[in-house]
């Protein structure tokens, strides 16, 4: 009967699409109170099951979140036992959150886990994995000789099909299948297009600032000049951008990264201006978290407005995962001749499998109800990190819209930035200083990524970073609360990000 079995488990209640999620949180809560110590072996999958009248695929779904947390470990011929903290694995950084460097673990840290804050990963344990392990068994129940032989190096047409009717449909952008290019997500259309902008005989490329490490660690490595053009509540600043050398910029207008605000409707008029007023001119869309507004509709995309004037680009590392290493491209007509040669010229191309059960997700409406689960799931742990924040950090504000995966918490007035994350670290958290993500001096930060933890293991993080910010402040400097913030807030703009350019 239920109720009377593991952990008095009561599961009539449960709504039949929620079983997984209840069974995983109840289990979290389980080790965090104790009552499922270190060691404890979790009931086989079968049994719990039966016990509880859900599917044995509940269960195991369950128990595959709680392992991808490193809550659990499963031990072949004993069944899924509770982790102890030392045996956790580590969990790799996210290359591009960090700079490309892998961070140096303290010795404090080294022995516990840490929890990362720094990598901009979106919740991997629900990474959705029966419904790709059945589109891969249908694509290879299906391949015939020609899918298994050499694709066109722009992508397997039937992505970029279900590609073109996706993209229009949830971010209005115009593509024909033949003028998008499947790529190694972000990185690799940044790329490419450097390469075909390298032939254009541009030098330079404008960047937001703040703007993200890795697009600019990677068009650091590609182009000749990067030009740090700066963003305030109404995101980037087109009037600095004219006064810049640059004539193609990249920007991420639906949700600035790290800022997190939405480039202003007058800007975007401006900014399309400007890319009309001279030649050649490009602006690079970088649409990376768009599908994840939670308060309201996201804004278009700037692409459909300019397609001969914007090149849109995406990937599935903000909605899947970012070991898929897919994303797409979408250059303006004068661009893709060169951009699919140079692809054919490096690599023929992305392997054709994961491609062709991608498209079936597409196709079948199967991820686009994972994203609509995610987006639930997602908003409650933003407003759950929202919560933590105001708890623990009340001298903190936060900055951005409801989307996305990560919050920017603006530090009280004279914090160092750079001083709390190496403090934070020292306690086992992992965090990116904003001033690492400028170039321009500005007020305090620190971005943190929420998405890919359950809420309690954030707000153990917030509360450690509460205690890092105090003992990166010696008392005498302490600093005031804010009187005014100098970041966007959360619901409405309320001043400028940083006075000079
Ligand atoms: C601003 C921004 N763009 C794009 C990406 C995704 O890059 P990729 O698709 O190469 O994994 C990230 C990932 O962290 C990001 O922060």
């Amino acid at each position: 009967m239920p109720g009377d079995g593991f952990l008095l488990l009561d599961s009539t209640t449960v709504a039949r699409g929620r079983r997984a999620d209840w069974l995983a949180g109840e289990l979290r809560a389980a080790i965090a109170r104790g009552a499922l110590p270190t060691g404890a072996r979790l009931p086989a999958s079968r049994v719990l099951a039966d016990e509880l009248g859900f599917a044995r695929n509940t269960v195991a779904e369950a128990y595959r979140r709680l392992a991808e947390e490193a809550l659990v470990v499963p031990r072949v011929g004993v069944g899924t036992v509770v982790a102890a903290a030392s045996t956790l694995s580590e969990r790799a950084a996210d290359p591009r959150a960090t700079g490309g460097a892998r961070p140096a673990r303290s010795p404090r840290a080294a022995e516990s886990e840490p929890i990362d804050l720094a990598a901009g990963l979106p919740e991997l344990s629900a990474f959705p994995r029966a419904a790709w392990l059945r589109a891969e068994h249908e694509v290879l129940a299906e391949a015939s000789r020609r899918t298994l032989g050499y694709q066109h190096p722009a992508g397997a047409p039937a992505l970029r099909e279900a590609l073109a009717a996706w993209l229009a449909r949830s971010r209005g952008v115009v593509a024909d299948p033949d003028g998008i290019v499947v790529t190694s997500g972000v990185t690799g259309a940044l790329a490419l297009l450097a390469d075909a902008l390298l032939g254009e005989g541009h030098e330079s490329v404008a960047l937001e600032d703040p703007g993200a490490t890795g697009n600019r660690l990677i068009l650091e490595y590609w182009m000749p000049r990067v030009e740090p053009v700066r963003v305030d509540a109404d995101g980037l600043v087109v009037e600095k951008l004219r006064r810049s050398s640059a004539d193609v910029v990249l920007v991420t207008p639906a949700h600035q990264y790290p800022s997190g605000v939405v480039l202003a409707p007058e800007r975007r008029r401006e900014l399309l201006a400007w890319a009309r007023a001279g030649e050649r001119r490009l602006i690079i869309e970088d649409d990376y978290d768009a599908e994840f507004r939670y308060d309201r509709r996201p804004v278009r995309a700037l692409q459909p407005l300019a397609p001969e004037l914007v090149a849109y680009t995406s990937s599935l590392s903000k909605t899947l995962a970012p070991a898929l290493r897919l994303g797409w491209l979408v250059p303006p007509p004068r661009l893709v001749e060169r951009i699919v040669e140079r692809r054919w010229a490096t690599d023929l191309g992305s392997p054709a499998l994961p491609q062709l059960a991608l498209a079936r997700l597409l196709d079948s409406g199967a991820l686009e109800r994972h994203l609509r689960v995610m987006r639930a799931r997602h908003r409650q742990r933003r407003d759950a990190a929202v919560a933590s924040v105001l708890t623990h950090l009340p001298g903190v504000r936060v900055h951005g819209v409801a989307a996305g995966l990560h919050l920017l918490l603006e530090l009280p007035d004279g914090a160092d930035d750079v001083e709390v994350a190496a403090a934070a670290r020292e306690l086992g958290v992992l965090v990116q200083p904003l001033s690492a993500q400028r170039h321009r001096p500005g007020p305090p930060g620190l971005v943190v990524h929420y998405a890919a933890h359950h809420p309690a293991r954030f707000e153990q993080a917030i509360a450690s970073i509460a205690r890092a910010l105090a003992s990166a402040t010696a008392p005498a400097q302490r600093p005031a609360p804010h009187r005014r913030g100098h970041f966007p807030a959360s619901d409405g703009p309320i001043g400028q990000m940083d006075a000079g350019n």
